[in-house]
């Protein structure tokens, strides 16, 4: 992994990636950008990494990783334009509620490992657990989020594609700098169906 990392400068993460379709399509159009895609499910990572060969794209690396693990043993030198969380698992039942990604304690441990401009995107269908990443993201100190949105890219993932609705935000970090982002995002509609996407700049919503 040491060679990845040692590239991982301005990079992407997506965490919990699925079957990849999101950070395929982006490292495509992205070329020169390290992209890293995390799962647990090594089935999942194993697709995945099929489309990155496939397609010969250096730029692209899935891992078979628990989140919080990878990025507790990251070195510092590591640095994310963007964290992508989309569709993650949204523990519905109270009592799994600390199982969820979005914790104070992941925004702590994430960080420092945003460039002064980085995001962390997330995106849900799961309207409560959209709220509680709002309240847990805007209440901590170390982080603002973003009004309007700010979203990198658009491509249908696997769960996006079942889903007839979902809510995203992002946020920077609070101390970070504010990118000018003059062009806008289209609209969900014109989202590309399974990759290859062009570019869709952020916009606001
Ligand atoms: C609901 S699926 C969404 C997959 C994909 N993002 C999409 O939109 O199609 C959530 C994914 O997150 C992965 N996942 C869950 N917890 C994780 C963790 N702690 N670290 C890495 N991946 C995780 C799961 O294995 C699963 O593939």
């Amino acid at each position: 992994m040491d060679p990845i990392l040692s590239t991982a400068q301005h990079a992407v993460l997506e965490i919990g990636c699925g079957h990849g379709h999101w950070l395929t399509a982006y490292a495509t159009a992205h070329p020169a950008t390290t992209c890293i895609g995390l799962d647990i499910i090594s089935q999942r990572v194993a697709k995945s990494q099929l489309k990155a060969t496939k397609r010969q794209l250096n730029n692209l690396h899935f891992i078979k990783a628990e989140a919080i693990e990878f990025i507790e043993i990251l070195p510092p030198s590591v640095s994310f334009d963007w964290i992508m969380v989309l569709f993650p698992d949204p523990w519905p039942k109270k009592r799994h509620h600390r199982r969820r990604l979005i914790q104070p304690s992941f925004l702590d441990l994430i960080h420092p490992f945003m460039t002064p401009e980085g995001k962390l995107c997330f995106r849900t269908d799961d309207d409560p657990y959209f709220s509680w990443a709002r309240d847990i993201i805007g209440n901590h100190p170390k982080w603002r989020m973003d009004e309007p949105t700010i979203w990198p890219f658009e491509c249908e993932t696997l769960f996006q594609a079942m889903m007839d609705h979902w809510q995203s935000l992002s946020a920077g970090i609070a101390d970070g700098s504010q990118t000018d982002f003059s062009q806008v995002l289209r609209h969900p509609a014109d989202n590309c169906k399974w990759c290859n996407a062009p570019d869709i700049p952020p916009r606001k919503t």
